[in-house]
């Protein structure tokens, strides 16, 4: 099978597409022909080495397939699945002990780690949904616990995680408030959110003291975020490495989500994009030989969406 493969930690110039043996499935595990896989920011974290999961990664780990997530069909079911048949449409992401392997022509994932897609959905909107829409949710639900009574802002409203934790705060009754560039404020108030568009108003004069932040975006927003925020509010911040002591310093409830696969909750996610009650904006889709452009784009970090990789029929 084709894949894109990296031989060392380093910048995108380091992806090469090559044969590797295609994969089986083991006991519990699918393999998937993937049609489409998502680009995320833990991506070139991984693959320039940055990132806590790269740490885990041992020498014979190369040449390693990046990739956390896809869309695509069952090719294979190993052992004791009984959910998922050939020829199933399905999509998901790769558990934290998982290395992922999505840009790839086949990839083995776990059974739990997959859902079938919905019938009307396409596999460009499903690759990319299953790691922004459930960090969303952890971020949105399970830790801030955001209510109807909540003034939720969010840094980074615009982008993967943010659109969505925008739109969960949203159905969750809550008034919301969206840090983006102006080219994202249509679209953050079309699912109701107010705007603030960072490079002109600071929005810590512009928006009421929040009772929840979810900060997508942590270098220049956390200091400003924890004098900003109400009394007893909840910060939850994105990045995996994070510093959350200055805030615990302070007595705030802050949190970091550790997202990972839960079918009930992708599957809720896929009937929700499916009944148009939650919109996952693709930027753009490049072929899987475009790899090394689709990290240079994510790596800007200024992507109105999520990027993602066409594999299947190159
Ligand atoms: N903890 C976890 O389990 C977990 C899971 C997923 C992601 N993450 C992390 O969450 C972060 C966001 O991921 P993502 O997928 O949402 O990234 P993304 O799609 O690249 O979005 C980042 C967004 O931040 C905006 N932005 C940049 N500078 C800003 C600023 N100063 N103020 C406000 N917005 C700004 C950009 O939009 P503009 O064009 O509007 O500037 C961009 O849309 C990353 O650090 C990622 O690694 C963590």
């Amino acid at each position: 099978m084709r894949a894109a493969v990296i031989h060392r930690f380093g910048g995108p110039e380091e992806f090469e597409i090559e044969d590797l043996p295609t994969p089986t499935a083991g006991e519990g595990e699918v393999v998937v022909r993937v049609t489409h896989a998502a680009v995320n920011p833990l991506d070139f974290k991984i693959r320039d080495g940055s990132s806590g999961m790269a740490a885990q990664l041992r020498d014979e780990d190369f040449p390693l397939v990046l990739g956390r997530e896809c869309a695509g069909v069952v090719h294979e079911v190993g052992e004791g699945v009984t959910d998922f048949a050939p020829g199933d449409r399905v999509f998901g992401m790769a558990p934290p002990d998982h290395k992922g392997h999505c840009y790839a022509e086949f990839v083995s994932m776990p059974a739990s780690a997959l859902a079938h897609s919905p019938a009307g959905v396409d596999d460009v909107v499903l690759a990319g949904l299953s790691l922004v829409g459930l960090t969303a949710w952890i971020a949105v639900e399970d830790l801030a616990k955001v209510g109807s009574d909540d003034v939720v802002l969010v840094h980074g409203g615009g982008g993967g995680v943010g659109f969505m934790a925008v739109q969960l705060a949203k159905e969750a009754g809550a008034k919301v408030y969206a840090t983006a560039s102006a080219r994202n404020a249509d679209r953050l108030q079309a699912v109701g959110a107010t705007p603030i568009d960072y490079a002109r108003d600071d929005f810590t004069q512009v928006t009421p003291r929040p009772s929840v932040i979810v900060d997508c975006v942590y270098f220049d927003t956390y200091e400003p975020s924890m004098d900003h925020l109400a009394d007893g509010g909840r910060l939850v911040l994105l990045p995996s490495l994070a510093d959350v002591r200055p805030a615990k310093e302070r007595g705030i409830d802050v949190s970091i989500p550790r997202v990972a696969p839960d079918r009930t909750r992708l599957d809720a996610l896929a009937t929700a994009v499916a009944e148009g009650r939650l919109t996952l904006t693709v930027a753009d889709v490049l072929p899987l030989a475009e790899v090394a452009e689709a990290h240079r784009i994510v790596e800007r970090g200024h992507t109105p969406g999520k990027i993602v990789l066409r594999v299947a029929g190159e």
